[in-house]
């Protein structure tokens, strides 16, 4: 059985979906271990809680320095034993070492198809924002395993959404995350719990 710790910063709707598709088994061989969020705030926390999963919020305020924070993070992670980290809307950027020691056993969802609409300037709403300033028509969302770089690592899967006329980056976004995200990160989780995929020069490919 597969050990997921899942990184949230806010609403927690992808950590829900993942809750939901563990309940009704599109996600098979995974359990959740614990969730962890840089934000005391999110509603993802609640969620967890709810679920009767661990939950715990690791505040870079509260650590003195972005180091020490780094350190309790990845503390808290080992001490999960966690085979998988979820980085389910989490708007913390993963410094070397976690990233490192997860190489390959770390994944994010990200709400574009990449790499249109990535990197360091673009999460959120942001990235909606940006889609319907530049006129596409097609955009949708990304899960990918994450290196060293940001959203540079290899695609896992990703899944289009066509854009409307008078989109807002609100109504967008939220399309994007119910019919894109909400989709392909438990497909992914799925994936990998079940051994189906492998990574090999960067890239994913099927076992
Ligand atoms: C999601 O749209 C996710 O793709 C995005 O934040 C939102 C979190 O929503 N992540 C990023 O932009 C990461 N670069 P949620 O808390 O309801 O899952």
């Amino acid at each position: 059985m597969l050990k997921l710790a899942v990184l949230v910063s806010g609403g927690g709707t992808n950590l829900q979906a993942i809750l939901d598709s563990i309940a009704d088994g599109r996600i098979t061989n995974a359990r959740i271990v614990t969730v962890i969020s840089n934000n005391k705030n999110a509603y993802a926390l609640e969620r967890a809680r709810r679920a009767g999963i661990p939950a715990q919020c690791i505040c870079p305020g509260d650590c003195g320095s972005r180091e020490r924070f780094y350190d309790a993070l990845l503390e808290a992670l080992e001490s999960s034993g966690a085979d998988l980290v979820v980085l389910a809307g989490c708007m913390v950027v993963m410094p070397e070492k976690i990233v490192k020691k997860y190489e390959n056993r770390m994944i994010n969802i990200h709400p574009a198809l990449i790499p249109s609409f990535c990197g360091k300037d673009y999460y959120g709403l942001r990235v909606h924002e940006a889609v319907l300033g530049r006129g596409v028509k097609v955009t949708g969302a990304t899960v990918h395993f994450v290196d060293q770089g940001t959203d540079t690592g290899p695609i896992i899967l990703q899944k289009a959404v066509g854009v409307r006329p008078g989109d807002t980056p609100e109504t967008l976004q939220r399309r994007v995350m119910e019919e894109a995200e909400w989709v392909i990160m438990p497909q992914a989780i799925d994936l990998i719990a079940n051994g189906k995929i492998k990574v090999e020069n960067g890239l994913v490919t099927e076992r």
